[in-house]
C-alpha cells in the first residue's frame, strides 16, 4: 500500500519524505487554510519535495470552471493530481481532464455507487472517506472493502485511495482490505510506530543495561 500524507505542512512532509514514508501528498481547501499559505506557492513547494502524485483540489462547482481550475493546478508541476468532488459536474471534469492525460483524484466519495461512476469516468484515484463515515456510525472500512470487490470484479484500474484516516488501525485495516493507497495526517503515520509493549520492553532493557555498568560508545 502506498502512503500519501494528508497535509500542506511542508516541514512535516519533508520529515516523512526523508524517511521514505511519502509516496504522494493530498491537500484540500481546509488543509490549505491550515497552512496559511498561497495554494499555488505551497503546492509548487510540495511538488519540489515529493516525486509522487500531489493532489490539489479545485473549488469551482460547475464542470467548465472545474476544468479551467484543474488545468491551472496541473500546470504547477508534472506530478499534480487534480482533485475534483464526486458530483455530476466533478465526474464531467474528471472525464475531460483524464482524457487530456492528467491524473485526477475524485474526492468526497461516500458510497460504492459513487466509486463505480468515478471509475467509469476514468479517475486515477477514488477517495472514499473512512473517518467521516465512522463519525456517522457507518463503517467506513466496509466501503473500502466494497469498492475493492467491485473494482476487482471488472478490472477497473482506478486506484482506491483510503482517505479521512483518523487512526493507525485504519491504516492496517485499509492495507488488509487491499486499498492501493492510504492518505493520513503526519501524526497518524507516526502513531503507527507506537506500541505499549515496545515502550515497556525498552524500559526494561534500559534498566537492565544500566545494571551492567557497560557502555557501547
Ligand atoms: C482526502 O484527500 C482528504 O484531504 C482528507 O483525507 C479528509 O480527511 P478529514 O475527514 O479528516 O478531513
Amino acid at each position: 500500500m502506498k502512503f500519501f500524507v494528508d497535509t500542506a505542512d511542508v516541514d512535516a512532509i519533508r520529515e516523512l519524505h526523508d524517511l521514505g514514508m511519502v509516496d504522494g501528498v493530498t491537500t484540500n481547501p481546509s488543509l490549505i487554510l491550515k497552512s496559511g499559505r498561497d495554494i499555488l506557492e505551497v503546492t509548487k513547494e510540495i511538488c519540489s519535495i515529493v516525486e509522487g502524485p500531489v493532489s490539489a483540489e479545485v473549488v469551482a462547482v460547475d464542470a467548465d470552471a472545474m476544468i479551467a481550475e484543474g488545468r491551472k493546478l496541473a500546470g504547477i508541476a508534472e506530478n499534480i493530481a487534480v482533485k475534483v468532488p464526486l458530483t455530476w459536474a466533478g465526474l464531467k471534469a474528471c472525464k475531460v481532464l483524464t482524457d487530456e492525460g492528467r491524473m485526477v483524484n475524485v474526492t468526497l466519495c461516500f458510497s460504492a455507487n459513487q466509486a463505480l461512476l468515478a471509475a467509469k469516468a476514468g479517475a486515477t484515484f477514488i477517495s472514499p472517506f473512512i473517518g467521516r463515515l465512522d463519525d456517522m456510525n457507518i463503517d467506513g472500512l466496509e466501503l473500502i472493502s466494497d469498492i475493492r470487490i467491485i473494482y476487482d470484479n471488472y478490472g477497473f484500474e482506478t486506484q482506491i485511495l483510503a482517505a479521512s484516516i483518523r487512526s493507525a488501525n485504519h491504516m492496517s485495516e485499509a492495507a488488509k482490505i487491499g486499498a492501493d493507497v492510504a492518505t493520513a495526517p503526519p501524526n497518524v503515520i507516526k502513531a503507527m510506530a507506537g506500541h505499549p509493549l515496545t515502550d515497556k520492553g525498552l524500559a526494561q532493557f534500559l534498566k537492565d543495561w544500566e545494571k551492567t555498568g557497560q557502555k557501547i560508545l
